[in-house]
Formats: structure tokens, sequence, C-alpha cells
């Protein structure tokens, strides 16, 4: 384990508005479970606010930090040492100190996508992959579908130019479709993934065309405060469905790593994120 003690036992998530952020549940339910002393709270930054927030940290001294939206991207212009992930994303969620004591950043999403689509890995190795969104969450599956081997990407977005661009920005195997190409089906995919903020609100429809989905294929939905229709019409039409709690615990886990150079206790952070998303119903 790393010395974490001499920086404090306090850990942070930043960002604005951060009232509904799940993180100090899962972290201080995980520190509880491991019977360490640490606290974890949110605090509302905002991005004007970043570079002295991160200056304080290093004075206040802190076992780590989370950064959640609006200063993801904002982070990396504040913090130089970034692993390879947040070079090539351009966003961090995760702040940590090497073993000299110094700040970097790293984007722990891809971790937490890595572990939530495990169950499919050799779908995810041989065929290829539809995702549907291009902002940031987007990027880290990008990222991270590269590092498991994914031959092909299918990218959509209802803005076509921005999936465009994220394809010109990546090195891999990405072939942008019109909103057309999605609805007639003219693509190929074991494992279908939604990145868009579609589904977050009870009313939301699904960004994928039902008449499109097909009984061997996966729907995997980064959405975790509810079962979206994605889901349901995956879970119906297509062989699996899954919702992104998963991703979001185990990013949380990716940064205990960070922190700690240990593996937190997923099963408690889980049940600990469940609990709070019922009670929040
Ligand atoms: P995140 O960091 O969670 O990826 P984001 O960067 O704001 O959030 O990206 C939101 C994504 O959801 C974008 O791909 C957005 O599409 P646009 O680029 O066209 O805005 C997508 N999105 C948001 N609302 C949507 C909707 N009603 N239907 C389809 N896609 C939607």
């Amino acid at each position: 384990m790393k010395p974490v003690e001499k920086y404090g036992n306090v850990a942070w998530v930043a960002g604005s508005p951060i009232d509904h952020s799940l993180s100090p549940v899962i972290h201080n339910s995980a520190f509880e479970g491991a019977g360490l002393p640490h606290q974890y709270f949110a605090i509302e930054v905002k991005p004007e606010e970043l570079t002295d927030f991160v200056g304080n940290l290093q004075s206040m001294g802190m076992i780590g930090a989370n950064f959640t939206l609006p200063l993801k991207n904002a982070v990396c212009e504040v913090v130089e040492d970034q692993t390879p992930a947040v070079e090539t994303i351009g966003a961090a969620n995760t702040l940590f100190r090497r073993n000299s004591g110094e700040f970097a950043l790293d984007n722990t999403d891809v971790y937490g996508f890595e572990k939530l689509v495990e169950p499919w890995g050799e779908r995810i190795r041989s065929e290829p992959v539809l995702i549907l969104g291009a902002g940031g969450a987007s990027r880290a599956c990008l990222f991270a579908l590269d590092r498991l081997n994914c031959p092909r990407i299918y990218l959509w977005n209802r803005t076509r130019e921005s999936a465009q661009t994220l394809s010109e920005q990546y090195p891999y195997d990405i072939t942008v479709l019109s909103d057309s190409e999605l609805s007639e089906g003219e693509f190929e995919a074991g494992v279908v993934v939604n990145t868009t903020s579609l589904g977050l609100n009870e009313s939301d429809g699904s960004p994928f065309p039902e008449q499109q989905i097909r009984d061997d294929m996966v729907g995997v939905d980064l959405i975790y405060n509810r079962e979206t229709k994605f889901v349901q019409d995956f879970g119906e039409y297509g062989s699996d469905s899954i919702g992104g709690l998963g991703m979001l615990v185990h990013q949380a886990a990716g940064a205990w790593k960070r922190w700690f150079d240990t593996t937190p206790n997923v099963d408690i952070m889980k049940q600990a994120a469940l609990d709070y998303l019922q009670d929040d119903q």
C-alpha cells in the first residue's frame, strides 16, 4: 500500500453541480468496509475555481481526488503528468500521486468500461462494436475498445459532424454511420453501446431502433440511474443487456487502485450505490 497517510485521510470529488454524486457513498462504504479511517467528500468546484482547488489540494494534503462534469477536460490543463489514456482522451477523472508525491491524472472510466464489458470480451475481440454518442464517455469507450483489440468500430451520433471529428482524432478503424444507415441496419455489431444521455430521464426513448436488434446482440448502456428503454429493448429482443452501474463502481475501484495500489471490495461499493439509488427513487 502506498504511504498515503502522510498526505492525510481525505479524498474528494469535485464538479458542478455535485449534489447527486454517488462517489461519496461508494468510496465511504469501501473505506468503512476495509476498516480505514479515510473520508471522501463531494465539493462544488466551478471551472474558474479549478486551478486554485488543485493548488489547495497540494497544500492541504489528500489521498486523491475525482473530477466530474464540467471539470474532466479542464483539469487536463491544470495537471501536466497524465497517463496515456488521459493524453488520448483529453479528459481525466482521477488525481493521484506518483511515488514521488507529485500529482498525476488518470481516466479510470476506461477501466470501468473494460470491466463492464468483460463478460463479452471474446465477442469484442472478434466482432465489430457499435457506439452511439460522441461525447466524453464515447471517447473513453473508444480508447478501451482499442485496448481490448476490437477489430472494427461503428460510430453514430445525433450530430454527425462530432462523430466524424472524433473518428478522425482516433487512429482506429472507425466507420461513422448516418441516421439512415443506423435506422436501416447498414452496420455489423455484436455489441451496441449507448454513451448518449438519452435515457437519463424516465420519459426518454432509446437512440437505437428497436427493429435493428438481432437476437444475438448485446446492449450496453452507460446510464446507471434507471433501467433505460435501450436496456429494456435489448432485454426483450437481443441476447443480453446491461446498465452502467458496474462501470460507475469499477471506475471508483480504478481510482482506489491508483491511490492505494490495492483493490477495494467492489461488492460493497455496488451495494452502497444500489441502496442509494433505491432510496433516491
Ligand atoms: P458524456 O460526457 O456523458 O459523454 P457529453 O460529452 O455531453 O456527455 O455527450 C453527450 C452525448 O449524448 C452526445 O453524443 C450527444 O449528442 P450531440 O453531440 O448531438 O449533442 C448525445 N445526446 C444528448 N442528448 C441526446 C438525444 N436526445 N438523442 C441522442 N443523443 C443525445
